[in-house]
C-alpha cells in the first residue's frame, strides 16, 4: 500500500498535481491537504474511476499530521508564487517559514517519508527542510528532494523545437539549482545533438531554459507562476521517485544535499559545494547514489557551474541565517 501526501494541494499546483497522482496506478491513498479548500478538491477527485483513495484535510484537528500518518511520500507545493518583477529569491521570507512548520510536522509525524519539495525559492526551502530534519534528529538526505525537473521538462521541449524532435525523445540533463543562472543545462549530453544549433540558437536555448518560468509569471500577469508545466513536472519526478520505492531502477535528477548520498560526498568536495541538483538513481529507500557526471562536462559548462554553485551557496547561507533565528 503506497500512501502519498499532497501539501497545499487546493493550490495552483496542487489541484492539477493531485489530479495526476490520482490517476497513477503506483498510488493506492492520496492525503490532501491545505489551510482551505481541501476537503472539496479531494471530494471532487475521488469521484475518478482510479484505483486509490483520497481523503481530505484542512488544519482543524490537527489535519496535517492526521494526512502524514503513514505517509510514503509526500509532496509539498505550498506557499506563495512569484508575481512580475519578483524573483524566486523574492519569496524567501514568506515560504521560508511554510516549509520550516510543515518540515516540522514530518519530522514528527513522518520521518521515514520521501519527501518531494517543489515551494521556491529551491536552492534556499531545501536547506532549511534538511536543517529542520536535523534539528529534530531525522534526517535522511537520501529523502528529502528539491524539485527540479521543470527545468528538465523545458529543456526537452525546447530542443524538442529546435531540432524537430518529439520531446518525448529527447534526453539532456540539467543540474546546478532552480533559479536563473545557478540552472545549467548540459547541452554538450543532449540527444538529440544540439551541435546544428548556431552559436546563438544554443546561447538562447540556455537563457530560455534558465529563465522559462519568468516567461510564464509575465504571461500571467499577477496571476501567479507555472503551475501546470510544474504540477507535470513535479508528477513526473514523483513517478520516477516511486518506481525506485516499487524497486525498479529509475533515475532523474534533484537538488539535494550531496554529504549524505553515496557519491555526493567527493562531488561537493570537489565542487566546495554542499547543495545541488545533480543526476541520481533511485531505489526503495530513495536516492542510492549520486552519478558522477564531471567528467562529461565541457570547459564552458564547468563554467557556467561554478558561477551556480556561486548562487546556490548565497542562497544556501540565507537558509542558514533563517534557520537559525527560526529555532
Ligand atoms: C518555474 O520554474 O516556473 C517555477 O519555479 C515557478 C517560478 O517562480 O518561476
Amino acid at each position: 500500500m503506497v500512501k502519498v501526501v499532497v501539501i497545499g494541494a487546493a493550490g495552483g499546483i496542487g489541484q492539477p498535481l493531485s489530479m495526476l497522482l490520482k490517476m497513477s496506478p503506483l498510488i493506492d491513498e492520496l492525503a490532501l491537504y491545505d489551510v482551505v479548500n481541501s476537503i472539496g478538491v479531494a471530494a471532487d477527485l475521488s469521484h475518478v474511476s482510479s484505483v486509490s483513495s483520497v481523503t481530505g484535510y484542512l488544519p482543524v484537528n490537527n489535519g496535517l499530521e492526521q494526512a502524514l500518518s503513514n505517509a510514503d511520500v509526500v509532496l509539498i507545493p505550498a506557499g506563495m508564487a512569484r508575481k512580475p518583477g519578483m524573483t524566486r529569491d523574492d519569496l524567501f521570507k514568506i515560504n521560508a517559514g511554510i516549509v520550516a512548520n510543515i518540515t516540522q510536522s514530518i519530522a514528527k509525524k513522518a520521518p521515514q517519508a520521501l519527501v518531494l519539495l517543489i515551494s521556491n525559492p529551491i536552492n534556499s526551502t531545501v536547506p532549511v527542510a534538511v536543517e529542520v530534519m536535523k534539528r529534530y534528529g531525522v534526517f535522511d538526505a537520501r529523502r528529502l528532494f528539491g524539485v527540479t525537473t521543470l527545468d528538465t521538462v523545458r529543456a526537452r521541449t525546447f530542443i524538442g523545437q529546435l531540432t524537430h524532435t518529439n520531446p518525448r525523445e529527447v534526453s539532456v540533463p540539467v543540474i546546478g539549482g532552480h533559479s536563473g543562472v545557478t540552472i545549467v543545462p548540459l547541452l554538450s549530453q543532449s540527444k538529440p545533438s544540439t551541435a546544428c544549433l548556431s552559436e546563438e540558437e544554443r546561447e538562447n536555448l540556455i537563457h530560455r531554459v534558465r529563465f522559462g518560468g519568468d516567461e510564464i509569471v509575465q504571461a500571467k500577469a499577477g496571476a501567479g507562476s507555472a503551475t501546470l508545466s510544474m504540477a507535470y513536472a513535479a508528477f513526473r519526478f514523483a513517478e520516477i521517485v516511486l518506481e525506485g520505492y516499487e524497486g525498479e531502477d529509475s533515475s532523474s535528477t534533484s537538488f539535494v544535499y550531496l554529504p549524505g548520498i553515496p557519491g555526493g560526498q567527493e562531488l561537493a568536495q570537489k565542487l566546495d559545494v554542499e547543495y545541488l541538483s545533480v543526476p541520481m538513481l533511485f531505489g526503495p529507500n530513495g536516492a542510492i547514489k549520486v552519478v558522477n557526471m564531471l567528467d562529461k562536462l565541457t570547459p564552458e559548462e564547468l563554467d557556467m557551474l561554478n558561477v551556480a554553485i556561486d548562487g546556490v551557496k548565497d542562497n544556501v547561507k540565507k537558509a542558514m541565517e533563517f534557520v537559525n533565528q527560526y529555532f
